[in-house]
Protein backbone atom coordinates (compact mmCIF):
# COMPACT_ATOMS: atom_id res chain seq x y z
CA UNK A 1 0.00 0.00 0.00
CA UNK A 2 1.60 3.61 -0.66
CA UNK A 3 1.71 5.51 1.82
CA UNK A 4 -1.28 8.24 1.74
CA UNK A 5 -0.62 11.71 1.70
CA UNK A 6 -4.42 12.33 3.19
CA UNK A 7 -3.95 14.43 6.90
CA UNK A 8 -3.02 11.52 9.61
CA UNK A 9 -5.02 13.55 12.03
CA UNK A 10 -7.46 10.92 13.76
CA UNK A 11 -10.20 12.63 13.48
CA UNK A 12 -10.38 14.00 10.17
CA UNK A 13 -14.47 12.34 10.01
CA UNK A 14 -15.27 14.46 12.60
CA UNK A 15 -15.57 17.35 10.07
CA UNK A 16 -15.15 15.99 6.88
CA UNK A 17 -16.84 17.18 4.03
CA UNK A 18 -17.84 13.88 2.17
CA UNK A 19 -19.21 13.73 -1.78
CA UNK A 20 -21.20 10.86 -2.60
CA UNK A 21 -20.32 9.13 -6.17
CA UNK A 22 -23.20 6.84 -7.36
CA UNK A 23 -20.78 4.76 -9.70
CA UNK A 24 -23.38 4.22 -12.57
CA UNK A 25 -24.03 7.50 -13.06
CA UNK A 26 -20.82 10.18 -12.01
CA UNK A 27 -18.28 9.16 -15.36
CA UNK A 28 -18.18 6.63 -18.05
CA UNK A 29 -14.56 6.08 -19.55
CA UNK A 30 -15.87 3.56 -21.72
CA UNK A 31 -18.64 4.67 -23.70
CA UNK A 32 -20.90 1.77 -22.86
CA UNK A 33 -23.35 4.13 -21.07
CA UNK A 34 -22.66 3.17 -17.81
CA UNK A 35 -20.34 5.09 -15.08
CA UNK A 36 -17.04 3.27 -14.43
CA UNK A 37 -14.03 3.18 -11.89
CA UNK A 38 -11.40 4.86 -14.78
CA UNK A 39 -13.95 7.67 -15.16
CA UNK A 40 -14.02 8.15 -11.30
CA UNK A 41 -10.36 7.98 -11.35
CA UNK A 42 -10.70 10.06 -14.54
CA UNK A 43 -12.57 13.06 -12.59
CA UNK A 44 -10.62 12.89 -9.19
CA UNK A 45 -8.99 16.59 -9.45
CA UNK A 46 -12.29 17.55 -9.98
CA UNK A 47 -13.22 16.83 -6.94
CA UNK A 48 -9.69 17.73 -5.20
CA UNK A 49 -10.64 21.28 -6.50
CA UNK A 50 -13.81 21.16 -6.03
CA UNK A 51 -12.25 20.92 -1.96
CA UNK A 52 -13.96 18.00 -0.49
CA UNK A 53 -12.24 15.73 2.20
CA UNK A 54 -13.20 12.12 1.30
CA UNK A 55 -15.92 10.58 -1.30
CA UNK A 56 -17.89 7.38 -0.33
CA UNK A 57 -18.94 5.11 -3.59
CA UNK A 58 -22.19 3.63 -3.61
CA UNK A 59 -22.27 -0.25 -4.41
CA UNK A 60 -19.74 -1.15 -6.81
CA UNK A 61 -19.41 -4.54 -6.45
CA UNK A 62 -20.50 -7.81 -9.01
CA UNK A 63 -24.20 -7.45 -8.76
CA UNK A 64 -27.44 -7.57 -11.25
CA UNK A 65 -28.14 -4.22 -10.33
CA UNK A 66 -31.58 -4.75 -9.48
CA UNK A 67 -31.46 -2.50 -6.51
CA UNK A 68 -28.74 -0.17 -8.41
CA UNK A 69 -25.96 -2.23 -6.59
CA UNK A 70 -27.45 -2.45 -3.17
CA UNK A 71 -28.21 -6.01 -4.36
CA UNK A 72 -24.25 -7.23 -4.07
CA UNK A 73 -23.58 -10.77 -5.37
CA UNK A 74 -20.09 -10.59 -4.12
CA UNK A 75 -18.60 -8.22 -1.87
CA UNK A 76 -14.75 -8.50 -2.31
CA UNK A 77 -15.14 -7.49 -6.24
CA UNK A 78 -16.23 -5.00 -8.67
CA UNK A 79 -18.59 -5.42 -10.97
CA UNK A 80 -17.55 -6.13 -14.26
CA UNK A 81 -19.66 -3.24 -15.93
CA UNK A 82 -17.48 -0.32 -12.88
CA UNK A 83 -14.05 -2.61 -13.73
CA UNK A 84 -11.60 -4.43 -11.94
CA UNK A 85 -10.06 -4.90 -8.46
CA UNK A 86 -7.25 -3.38 -10.37
CA UNK A 87 -8.58 -0.35 -10.96
CA UNK A 88 -10.09 0.34 -7.44
CA UNK A 89 -6.97 -0.24 -6.26
CA UNK A 90 -5.49 2.21 -8.52
CA UNK A 91 -8.81 4.75 -7.28
CA UNK A 92 -7.56 3.85 -3.59
CA UNK A 93 -4.07 5.12 -4.29
CA UNK A 94 -4.25 7.99 -6.92
CA UNK A 95 -7.10 9.26 -4.51
CA UNK A 96 -5.01 9.24 -1.59
CA UNK A 97 -2.51 10.97 -3.29
CA UNK A 98 -4.60 13.97 -4.09
CA UNK A 99 -5.84 14.29 -0.12
CA UNK A 100 -8.85 12.07 -0.89
CA UNK A 101 -10.16 9.81 1.60
CA UNK A 102 -12.24 6.57 0.22
CA UNK A 103 -15.44 5.05 1.87
CA UNK A 104 -17.39 2.81 0.59
CA UNK A 105 -20.43 0.87 0.94
CA UNK A 106 -21.82 -1.85 3.08
CA UNK A 107 -25.01 -3.92 2.82
CA UNK A 108 -24.87 -5.82 5.76
CA UNK A 109 -28.50 -6.47 5.89
CA UNK A 110 -29.03 -8.50 2.69
CA UNK A 111 -27.20 -9.92 -0.71
CA UNK A 112 -28.47 -10.91 -3.99
CA UNK A 113 -29.99 -13.44 -5.23
CA UNK A 114 -27.32 -14.15 -7.56
CA UNK A 115 -24.91 -14.63 -4.06
CA UNK A 116 -23.08 -17.89 -3.81
CA UNK A 117 -24.84 -18.42 -0.50
CA UNK A 118 -28.17 -17.76 -1.20
CA UNK A 119 -27.86 -19.87 -4.78
CA UNK A 120 -26.58 -22.66 -2.34
CA UNK A 121 -29.43 -22.22 -0.05
CA UNK A 122 -32.06 -22.66 -2.99
CA UNK A 123 -30.32 -25.41 -3.82
CA UNK A 124 -29.88 -27.11 -0.40
CA UNK A 125 -33.41 -27.85 0.18
CA UNK A 126 -35.40 -27.39 3.67
CA UNK A 127 -33.71 -27.40 6.65
CA UNK A 128 -30.53 -27.32 5.09
CA UNK A 129 -27.67 -25.75 7.29
CA UNK A 130 -27.19 -23.23 4.25
CA UNK A 131 -31.13 -21.95 4.30
CA UNK A 132 -30.10 -20.97 8.14
CA UNK A 133 -27.81 -18.56 7.00
CA UNK A 134 -30.82 -16.79 5.70
CA UNK A 135 -34.72 -16.65 6.68
CA UNK A 136 -36.07 -19.07 5.43
CA UNK A 137 -39.37 -20.40 6.99
CA UNK A 138 -42.73 -22.89 5.48
CA UNK A 139 -46.19 -21.01 5.52
CA UNK A 140 -48.92 -20.14 8.31
CA UNK A 141 -51.05 -23.07 8.53
CA UNK A 142 -53.31 -21.52 6.47
CA UNK A 143 -51.32 -20.83 3.36
CA UNK A 144 -50.18 -17.09 4.36
CA UNK A 145 -46.13 -15.91 4.56
CA UNK A 146 -44.99 -16.65 7.67
CA UNK A 147 -45.25 -12.70 8.73
CA UNK A 148 -47.59 -9.61 7.67
CA UNK A 149 -43.94 -7.49 7.45
CA UNK A 150 -44.57 -5.46 3.58
CA UNK A 151 -41.09 -5.36 1.66
CA UNK A 152 -39.94 -1.39 1.39
CA UNK A 153 -40.79 -1.34 -2.56
CA UNK A 154 -44.37 -2.92 -2.35
CA UNK A 155 -45.73 -6.53 -2.08
CA UNK A 156 -45.12 -8.88 1.11
CA UNK A 157 -41.34 -9.35 2.59
CA UNK A 158 -41.26 -13.03 1.68
CA UNK A 159 -41.18 -14.59 -1.17
CA UNK A 160 -41.90 -18.11 -1.78
CA UNK A 161 -40.07 -20.92 -3.71
CA UNK A 162 -40.64 -24.25 -5.41
CA UNK A 163 -40.50 -26.07 -2.01
CA UNK A 164 -43.41 -24.38 -0.12
CA UNK A 165 -40.80 -22.12 1.85
CA UNK A 166 -40.72 -18.34 1.76
CA UNK A 167 -37.44 -16.83 2.00
CA UNK A 168 -37.53 -13.37 3.52
CA UNK A 169 -36.43 -10.03 1.86
CA UNK A 170 -37.39 -6.46 3.62
CA UNK A 171 -36.44 -4.65 -0.03
CA UNK A 172 -36.35 -6.26 -3.30
CA UNK A 173 -37.40 -9.77 -3.91
CA UNK A 174 -33.58 -9.99 -5.23
CA UNK A 175 -32.64 -8.90 -2.19
CA UNK A 176 -32.80 -11.94 0.54
CA UNK A 177 -32.23 -11.30 3.84
CA UNK A 178 -28.95 -12.21 5.76
CA UNK A 179 -29.62 -13.76 9.01
CA UNK A 180 -27.19 -12.62 11.59
CA UNK A 181 -27.91 -14.92 14.30
CA UNK A 182 -25.77 -17.23 12.45
CA UNK A 183 -21.65 -17.32 12.96
CA UNK A 184 -21.09 -17.46 9.25
CA UNK A 185 -22.73 -14.65 8.67
CA UNK A 186 -20.45 -12.64 11.51
CA UNK A 187 -17.42 -14.34 10.16
CA UNK A 188 -18.09 -13.76 6.55
CA UNK A 189 -18.95 -9.96 7.33
CA UNK A 190 -15.68 -9.35 9.53
CA UNK A 191 -13.56 -11.16 6.18
CA UNK A 192 -14.63 -8.47 4.13
CA UNK A 193 -14.64 -5.05 6.34
CA UNK A 194 -10.61 -6.93 6.63
CA UNK A 195 -10.55 -7.25 3.13
CA UNK A 196 -10.92 -3.38 1.74
CA UNK A 197 -9.52 -1.93 4.84
CA UNK A 198 -5.97 -3.84 3.88
CA UNK A 199 -6.67 -2.66 0.18
CA UNK A 200 -6.63 0.69 2.10
CA UNK A 201 -10.13 2.04 2.09
CA UNK A 202 -10.80 4.78 4.74
CA UNK A 203 -14.20 3.97 5.85
CA UNK A 204 -17.77 2.36 5.09
CA UNK A 205 -20.73 3.67 4.98
CA UNK A 206 -23.55 1.12 5.96
CA UNK A 207 -26.41 0.74 4.34
CA UNK A 208 -29.72 0.04 6.94
CA UNK A 209 -27.50 -0.07 9.60
CA UNK A 210 -30.61 -0.45 11.77
CA UNK A 211 -32.33 -3.20 10.28
CA UNK A 212 -29.86 -6.39 10.54
CA UNK A 213 -31.06 -7.60 13.42
CA UNK A 214 -34.62 -9.13 13.76
CA UNK A 215 -37.08 -10.49 16.35
CA UNK A 216 -36.13 -14.17 16.27
CA UNK A 217 -40.19 -14.46 17.14
CA UNK A 218 -41.25 -13.29 14.26
CA UNK A 219 -44.54 -11.17 15.32
CA UNK A 220 -46.72 -9.25 13.42
CA UNK A 221 -46.56 -5.58 12.41
CA UNK A 222 -49.37 -3.82 13.49
CA UNK A 223 -51.98 -2.72 10.65
CA UNK A 224 -52.86 0.99 9.57
CA UNK A 225 -55.93 1.37 7.75
CA UNK A 226 -55.38 -1.94 7.17
CA UNK A 227 -51.89 -2.23 5.63
CA UNK A 228 -49.11 -3.56 7.69
CA UNK A 229 -46.79 0.11 9.11
CA UNK A 230 -43.98 0.79 7.72
CA UNK A 231 -43.45 2.96 10.95
CA UNK A 232 -40.16 2.35 12.86
CA UNK A 233 -42.27 2.05 16.61
CA UNK A 234 -39.83 1.40 19.47
CA UNK A 235 -39.97 -2.23 19.53
CA UNK A 236 -40.35 -3.24 15.90
CA UNK A 237 -39.68 -6.30 15.07
CA UNK A 238 -36.91 -5.84 12.23
CA UNK A 239 -35.82 -1.85 12.99
CA UNK A 240 -33.47 -0.51 15.73
CA UNK A 241 -33.97 -4.06 17.50
CA UNK A 242 -31.03 -3.78 20.46
CA UNK A 243 -28.69 -6.72 18.60
CA UNK A 244 -27.92 -4.15 15.81
CA UNK A 245 -25.24 -2.79 18.32
CA UNK A 246 -23.95 -5.28 18.86
CA UNK A 247 -22.76 -5.77 15.38
CA UNK A 248 -21.63 -2.29 15.71
CA UNK A 249 -19.70 -2.58 18.00
CA UNK A 250 -17.99 -5.73 16.38
CA UNK A 251 -16.77 -3.38 13.35
CA UNK A 252 -15.65 -1.19 15.44
CA UNK A 253 -13.06 -3.58 16.95
CA UNK A 254 -12.03 -4.29 13.31
CA UNK A 255 -11.92 -0.63 12.29
CA UNK A 256 -9.77 0.27 15.17
CA UNK A 257 -7.31 -2.21 14.58
CA UNK A 258 -6.46 0.09 11.98
CA UNK A 259 -5.59 3.03 14.10
CA UNK A 260 -2.10 2.86 13.89
CA UNK A 261 -1.64 2.43 9.81
CA UNK A 262 -0.03 5.12 8.26
CA UNK A 263 -3.61 6.65 6.86
CA UNK A 264 -5.22 6.69 10.00
CA UNK A 265 -8.78 5.19 11.43
CA UNK A 266 -11.03 3.83 9.76
CA UNK A 267 -14.48 4.93 10.29
CA UNK A 268 -18.06 4.19 9.59
CA UNK A 269 -20.73 6.25 8.93
CA UNK A 270 -24.50 4.83 9.26
CA UNK A 271 -27.63 5.22 6.98
CA UNK A 272 -30.58 4.84 9.84
CA UNK A 273 -33.57 6.37 8.85
CA UNK A 274 -34.35 7.28 12.37
CA UNK A 275 -35.94 9.77 14.25
CA UNK A 276 -35.82 11.64 16.92
CA UNK A 277 -32.04 12.18 17.34
CA UNK A 278 -32.05 10.54 20.56
CA UNK A 279 -32.01 7.14 18.63
CA UNK A 280 -30.14 7.87 16.54
CA UNK A 281 -27.47 9.14 19.13
CA UNK A 282 -27.47 4.75 20.40
CA UNK A 283 -25.50 4.20 17.18
CA UNK A 284 -22.54 6.50 17.65
CA UNK A 285 -22.20 5.79 21.29
CA UNK A 286 -18.33 5.21 22.07
CA UNK A 287 -17.05 1.84 20.54
CA UNK A 288 -19.92 2.02 17.74
CA UNK A 289 -20.07 3.62 14.59
CA UNK A 290 -18.17 6.85 14.21
CA UNK A 291 -20.70 9.10 12.90
CA UNK A 292 -24.70 8.88 11.33
CA UNK A 293 -26.73 10.60 8.55
CA UNK A 294 -28.98 12.80 10.22
CA UNK A 295 -32.02 12.92 7.65
CA UNK A 296 -33.81 15.05 9.99
CA UNK A 297 -32.71 18.36 8.15
CA UNK A 298 -33.39 15.96 4.97
CA UNK A 299 -37.04 16.20 5.50
CA UNK A 300 -37.28 19.20 7.34
CA UNK A 301 -39.32 22.10 5.52
CA UNK A 302 -37.65 25.19 4.55
CA UNK A 303 -38.70 27.30 7.77
CA UNK A 304 -36.36 28.67 9.99
CA UNK A 305 -38.11 27.27 13.53
CA UNK A 306 -38.49 23.68 11.84
CA UNK A 307 -34.73 23.98 10.62
CA UNK A 308 -33.71 25.35 14.69
CA UNK A 309 -35.52 22.92 16.10
CA UNK A 310 -34.00 19.93 14.61
CA UNK A 311 -30.16 21.03 14.36
CA UNK A 312 -30.53 21.75 18.47
CA UNK A 313 -31.99 18.28 19.10
CA UNK A 314 -29.61 17.10 16.96
CA UNK A 315 -26.72 18.46 17.96
CA UNK A 316 -28.22 17.87 21.68
CA UNK A 317 -28.38 14.48 21.28
CA UNK A 318 -25.34 13.73 19.20
CA UNK A 319 -22.67 15.78 21.49
CA UNK A 320 -24.03 14.30 24.12
CA UNK A 321 -22.90 10.28 23.18
CA UNK A 322 -19.37 12.67 22.12
CA UNK A 323 -20.84 12.51 18.45
CA UNK A 324 -20.45 14.80 15.67
CA UNK A 325 -23.63 15.85 13.55
CA UNK A 326 -23.55 15.05 10.40
CA UNK A 327 -25.70 16.40 7.68
CA UNK A 328 -27.02 15.39 4.67
CA UNK A 329 -29.46 17.75 2.05
CA UNK A 330 -29.78 15.16 -1.05
CA UNK A 331 -28.76 11.59 -1.77
CA UNK A 332 -29.35 9.05 -3.95
CA UNK A 333 -32.66 8.27 -2.95
CA UNK A 334 -34.24 11.08 -2.33
CA UNK A 335 -36.11 13.53 -4.60
CA UNK A 336 -33.03 16.23 -5.01
CA UNK A 337 -33.72 18.89 -2.56
CA UNK A 338 -32.95 22.04 -5.62
CA UNK A 339 -36.21 19.95 -6.78
CA UNK A 340 -37.75 19.80 -3.12
CA UNK A 341 -37.42 23.61 -1.56
CA UNK A 342 -39.01 24.63 -4.76
CA UNK A 343 -42.30 23.06 -4.19
CA UNK A 344 -44.67 23.27 -1.45
CA UNK A 345 -43.31 22.82 1.73
CA UNK A 346 -46.43 20.23 2.72
CA UNK A 347 -45.17 18.27 -0.47
CA UNK A 348 -41.59 18.47 -1.04
CA UNK A 349 -40.86 15.06 -0.34
CA UNK A 350 -43.93 13.82 -2.50
CA UNK A 351 -43.12 11.24 -5.53
CA UNK A 352 -41.46 12.95 -8.57
CA UNK A 353 -43.75 14.34 -11.64
CA UNK A 354 -46.95 15.23 -9.33
CA UNK A 355 -46.21 18.34 -7.18
CA UNK A 356 -45.74 21.73 -9.10
CA UNK A 357 -42.26 22.96 -8.49
CA UNK A 358 -40.77 26.36 -8.86
CA UNK A 359 -36.82 25.54 -9.78
CA UNK A 360 -35.80 29.19 -9.69
CA UNK A 361 -36.67 29.49 -6.01
CA UNK A 362 -35.37 25.82 -5.18
CA UNK A 363 -31.92 27.10 -6.74
CA UNK A 364 -31.91 30.26 -4.36
CA UNK A 365 -33.22 27.90 -1.27
CA UNK A 366 -30.57 25.21 -2.45
CA UNK A 367 -27.70 27.77 -2.18
CA UNK A 368 -29.14 29.11 0.61
CA UNK A 369 -28.72 26.03 2.52
CA UNK A 370 -25.65 24.62 1.29
CA UNK A 371 -24.39 27.76 3.25
CA UNK A 372 -26.45 26.69 6.47
CA UNK A 373 -24.99 23.21 6.02
CA UNK A 374 -21.40 24.20 5.35
CA UNK A 375 -21.23 26.72 8.58
CA UNK A 376 -23.21 23.61 10.67
CA UNK A 377 -20.81 21.72 13.28
CA UNK A 378 -20.19 18.55 12.34
CA UNK A 379 -19.31 17.05 9.03
CA UNK A 380 -21.78 17.07 5.79
CA UNK A 381 -22.58 14.82 2.58
CA UNK A 382 -22.90 16.10 -0.87
CA UNK A 383 -24.62 14.19 -3.28
CA UNK A 384 -23.10 14.05 -6.97
CA UNK A 385 -24.43 17.12 -9.10
CA UNK A 386 -25.92 18.92 -6.03
CA UNK A 387 -22.84 21.25 -6.03
CA UNK A 388 -24.25 21.97 -10.04
CA UNK A 389 -27.77 22.73 -8.48
CA UNK A 390 -29.54 19.94 -10.76
CA UNK A 391 -33.16 19.52 -10.12
CA UNK A 392 -34.81 16.01 -10.19
CA UNK A 393 -36.00 14.81 -13.54
CA UNK A 394 -39.36 14.48 -13.05
CA UNK A 395 -40.25 13.31 -16.58
CA UNK A 396 -38.33 10.26 -17.48
CA UNK A 397 -40.09 8.05 -19.67
CA UNK A 398 -41.92 5.11 -17.87
CA UNK A 399 -39.99 2.19 -20.51
CA UNK A 400 -36.42 3.85 -18.95
CA UNK A 401 -37.39 3.54 -15.10
CA UNK A 402 -34.92 1.29 -13.19
CA UNK A 403 -36.22 1.57 -9.28
CA UNK A 404 -37.62 -1.56 -8.51
CA UNK A 405 -40.33 0.02 -6.65
CA UNK A 406 -41.80 0.99 -10.51
CA UNK A 407 -42.60 -2.46 -10.77
CA UNK A 408 -43.26 -3.95 -7.45
CA UNK A 409 -45.89 -0.61 -6.49
CA UNK A 410 -47.97 -2.06 -10.04
CA UNK A 411 -46.61 1.28 -11.90
CA UNK A 412 -47.39 3.52 -9.07
CA UNK A 413 -44.54 4.20 -7.42
CA UNK A 414 -41.89 6.32 -10.11
CA UNK A 415 -38.96 5.28 -7.69
CA UNK A 416 -35.79 7.47 -7.63
CA UNK A 417 -34.48 7.54 -10.98
CA UNK A 418 -34.72 11.11 -11.25
CA UNK A 419 -32.08 11.92 -9.01
CA UNK A 420 -29.97 9.11 -10.68
CA UNK A 421 -29.41 11.01 -13.90
CA UNK A 422 -25.94 10.69 -15.00
CA UNK A 423 -23.72 13.82 -15.04
CA UNK A 424 -23.37 16.36 -16.87
CA UNK A 425 -19.83 16.85 -17.38
CA UNK A 426 -19.20 19.29 -20.42
CA UNK A 427 -20.96 20.34 -23.73
CA UNK A 428 -24.35 21.19 -24.83
CA UNK A 429 -26.32 18.37 -25.51
CA UNK A 430 -26.41 14.67 -23.73
CA UNK A 431 -24.59 13.21 -23.21
CA UNK A 432 -22.73 16.31 -21.67
CA UNK A 433 -19.35 14.71 -21.56
CA UNK A 434 -20.71 11.83 -19.14
CA UNK A 435 -19.24 9.15 -21.74
CA UNK A 436 -17.19 9.47 -24.89
CA UNK A 437 -18.88 10.53 -28.13
CA UNK A 438 -22.50 10.64 -28.44
CA UNK A 439 -23.52 7.32 -27.11
CA UNK A 440 -26.36 7.99 -24.72
CA UNK A 441 -26.17 7.18 -20.88
CA UNK A 442 -28.39 4.48 -18.98
CA UNK A 443 -31.09 6.74 -17.93
CA UNK A 444 -31.49 9.86 -20.41
CA UNK A 445 -30.34 13.10 -19.36
CA UNK A 446 -32.44 16.43 -20.06
CA UNK A 447 -32.19 18.43 -22.90
CA UNK A 448 -31.69 21.95 -21.52
CA UNK A 449 -29.01 21.01 -18.88
CA UNK A 450 -26.27 22.88 -21.10
CA UNK A 451 -25.62 25.54 -18.72
CA UNK A 452 -25.76 22.88 -15.61
CA UNK A 453 -22.28 21.10 -17.20
CA UNK A 454 -19.47 20.87 -14.41
CA UNK A 455 -17.73 22.89 -17.64
CA UNK A 456 -20.43 25.48 -17.94
CA UNK A 457 -20.19 26.51 -14.61
CA UNK A 458 -16.43 26.63 -13.79
CA UNK A 459 -16.11 29.85 -15.97
CA UNK A 460 -19.12 31.45 -14.06
CA UNK A 461 -18.12 32.80 -11.12
CA UNK A 462 -22.17 33.27 -9.48
CA UNK A 463 -22.47 29.34 -10.49
CA UNK A 464 -23.67 27.18 -8.18
CA UNK A 465 -20.42 25.26 -8.75
CA UNK A 466 -18.94 28.68 -7.81
CA UNK A 467 -20.67 28.87 -4.67
CA UNK A 468 -19.51 25.29 -3.40
CA UNK A 469 -15.86 25.81 -4.27
CA UNK A 470 -15.75 28.87 -2.36
CA UNK A 471 -17.53 27.62 0.16
CA UNK A 472 -15.18 24.66 0.67
CA UNK A 473 -12.34 26.64 0.50
CA UNK A 474 -13.92 29.39 3.01
CA UNK A 475 -14.50 26.24 5.33
CA UNK A 476 -10.95 24.97 5.02
CA UNK A 477 -9.28 28.09 5.75
CA UNK A 478 -11.46 29.37 8.89
CA UNK A 479 -10.58 27.93 11.94
CA UNK A 480 -14.06 28.37 13.54
CA UNK A 481 -15.87 25.92 11.21
CA UNK A 482 -15.64 22.09 11.10
CA UNK A 483 -16.09 20.42 14.50
CA UNK A 484 -16.70 22.98 17.29
CA UNK A 485 -20.21 24.11 18.49
CA UNK A 486 -21.74 27.55 17.73
CA UNK A 487 -24.14 29.01 19.50
CA UNK A 488 -27.69 30.82 18.19
CA UNK A 489 -28.00 34.70 17.84
CA UNK A 490 -30.91 35.43 19.83
CA UNK A 491 -31.61 38.64 18.55
CA UNK A 492 -32.02 37.38 14.84
CA UNK A 493 -36.01 38.39 13.56
CA UNK A 494 -38.26 35.95 13.46
CA UNK A 495 -37.76 33.88 10.09
CA UNK A 496 -34.10 34.35 10.45
CA UNK A 497 -31.24 31.46 11.34
CA UNK A 498 -28.19 33.33 12.52
CA UNK A 499 -25.50 31.62 14.67
CA UNK A 500 -21.88 32.28 15.43
CA UNK A 501 -19.17 30.27 15.48
CA UNK A 502 -16.05 30.80 17.42
CA UNK A 503 -13.72 32.35 16.57
CA UNK A 504 -15.36 35.02 14.46
CA UNK A 505 -17.58 33.87 11.90
CA UNK A 506 -21.58 34.25 11.82
CA UNK A 507 -23.68 32.58 9.05
CA UNK A 508 -27.03 34.03 8.52
CA UNK A 509 -29.43 32.61 7.10
CA UNK A 510 -32.78 34.54 5.75
CA UNK A 511 -35.71 32.10 5.95
CA UNK A 512 -38.12 35.45 5.77
CA UNK A 513 -39.72 36.83 2.82
CA UNK A 514 -38.17 40.60 3.29
CA UNK A 515 -34.75 41.42 2.81
CA UNK A 516 -33.05 42.08 6.37
CA UNK A 517 -30.36 44.18 7.67
CA UNK A 518 -26.49 42.76 8.76
CA UNK A 519 -24.59 43.19 11.68
CA UNK A 520 -22.23 46.63 12.01
CA UNK A 521 -18.60 45.87 12.11
CA UNK A 522 -18.89 42.34 9.81
CA UNK A 523 -17.02 41.32 6.51
CA UNK A 524 -18.70 39.54 4.21
CA UNK A 525 -17.03 36.08 3.10
CA UNK A 526 -19.19 35.03 0.45
CA UNK A 527 -22.77 35.11 0.36
CA UNK A 528 -25.45 32.86 -1.52
CA UNK A 529 -26.99 35.96 -3.53
CA UNK A 530 -25.99 39.52 -3.98
CA UNK A 531 -26.65 42.00 -1.32
CA UNK A 532 -29.31 44.97 -2.01
CA UNK A 533 -27.71 47.86 -0.18
CA UNK A 534 -25.85 45.81 2.23
CA UNK A 535 -29.08 43.93 3.16
CA UNK A 536 -29.38 40.11 3.10
CA UNK A 537 -32.73 39.11 0.40
CA UNK A 538 -34.85 36.38 1.51
CA UNK A 539 -34.14 32.69 0.72
CA UNK A 540 -30.17 33.31 0.85
CA UNK A 541 -27.41 33.11 3.28
CA UNK A 542 -24.10 35.08 4.31
CA UNK A 543 -21.08 34.07 5.51
CA UNK A 544 -19.50 37.11 8.18
CA UNK A 545 -16.34 37.50 9.37
CA UNK A 546 -17.28 39.18 12.70
C1 LIG B 1 -30.55 1.93 1.40
C2 LIG B 1 -30.01 2.43 0.09
C3 LIG B 1 -31.03 2.25 -0.96
C4 LIG B 1 -31.34 0.78 -1.10
C5 LIG B 1 -31.73 0.18 0.25
C6 LIG B 1 -31.65 -1.32 0.21
O1 LIG B 1 -31.63 2.66 1.84
O2 LIG B 1 -29.58 3.75 0.24
O3 LIG B 1 -30.64 2.77 -2.20
O4 LIG B 1 -32.38 0.58 -2.01
O5 LIG B 1 -30.87 0.58 1.27
O6 LIG B 1 -30.31 -1.73 0.15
Amino acid sequence: MTEPSTRPVDDWWRSAVVYQVYPRSFSDANGDGTGDVTGIRARLPYLADLGVDAIWISPWYPSPLLDGGYDVADYRDINPMFGTLADADALIEEAHALGLRILIDLVPNHCSWEHPWFKAALAAGKGSPERDRFWFRDSLPDGRPPTNWPGAFGGPAWQQIDDGQWYLHLFDISQPDWNWDHPDVIAEFDSILRFWFDRGVDGFRIDVADSMAKDPALPDVPLHNGQPTHEKFVGHPYYDQPGVHLIHQRWRAIADEYADTPQGPRVFVAEAWLSPAERLAQYVRPHELHSAFNFDVLQCPWDAKALRDVIDHTTENLWAVGAPATWVLSNHDTIRHRTRYGRDQREALAAAGIVSTDLEIGLRRARAAALLELALPGGAYVYQGDELGLPEVEDLPEEVLDDPSWERSGHTVRGRDGCRVPMPWSGSEPPYGFGPGEGQPWLPQPADWAPLTAEAEASDPESHLALYRAALRIRREQEALGEGRMTWDEDAPAGVLSFTRDPGFRCVVNLGEQPIELPDSTEVLLSSEPLVDGRLPADASVWLQV
